[in-house]
């Protein structure tokens, strides 16, 4: 199974700028017991940010998603991760999670607050448990992973907008390419009055 062709220079641009790659998923192997042991805490430290903040809160409260559901399903992903390798397979799965996002309206700034906020819970966990050298190793690979995933996120948002006003409007893409930088010159003038 190959990625399709139109996504595989996303997936080029964040193995490129990201370098997310085999050997971190080799690290991910080695670390297995680091994540069987705290899988469980990770998945309700994800869970109590959510809860905690009030705009991804609301998520659940309307009914856009269901916290236990995502608490079993942050569980099984990791498992799945502790098998991945760097194929189109993996690739393709994580696109698919990023469309579960995008489809409960899920705000590409949460996406990366949660990502910030994962590493803060992390970090420290993975120095004092597995040392500070291996610590940061594993850190990092996990890292590149999450960001994998939000980049990913915010790729398909961006593409899937855009295939929506050509789509609505019929529009040329040098059209919407003008249409763009009108609306983000009116955003400026909003954001930075002249005078
Ligand atoms: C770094 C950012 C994030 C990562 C890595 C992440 C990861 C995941 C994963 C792996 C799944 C399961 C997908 C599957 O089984 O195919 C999931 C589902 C979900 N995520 Fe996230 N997520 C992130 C941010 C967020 C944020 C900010 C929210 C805001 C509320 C959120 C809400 C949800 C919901 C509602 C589901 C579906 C739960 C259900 O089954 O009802 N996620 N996420």
């Amino acid at each position: 199974m190959t990625i399709p062709e139109q996504y595989q220079p996303f997936v080029d641009d964040i193995h490129g700028m990201i370098r997310l790659s085999e050997a971190d998923f080799e690290t991910f192997r080695r670390h297995r017991g680091f994540f069987e042991r705290n899988g469980g805490a990770l998945v309700e430290a994800i869970a109590g940010v959510l809860d905690g903040h009030a705009p991804s809160r609301e998520v659940f409260d309307e009914g856009r998603g269901d916290l236990e559901s995502l608490k079993r399903r942050l569980g099984q992903w990791i498992g799945r991760v502790l098998d991945a390798r760097d194929t189109p397979e993996f690739w393709r799965s994580q696109f698919v999670i990023a469309i579960e996002h995008i489809g409960r309206r899920i705000p590409n700034r949460q996406m990366v607050g949660l990502a910030t906020r994962v590493r803060e819970v992390l970090l420290p966990m993975m120095l004092e448990q597995e040392g500070p050298e291996a610590g940061l190793d594993l850190f990092l690979a996990f890292q590149r992973l999450l960001d994998s995933i939000v980049a990913l996120t915010t790729t398909l948002v961006d593409e899937g907008q855009r295939r929506c006003l050509l789509e609505a409007t019929g529009f040329t893409p040098m059209l919407a390419d003008n249409l763009q930088s009108m609306v983000f010159k009116k955003i400026r003038r909003e954001l930075m009055p002249p005078g």
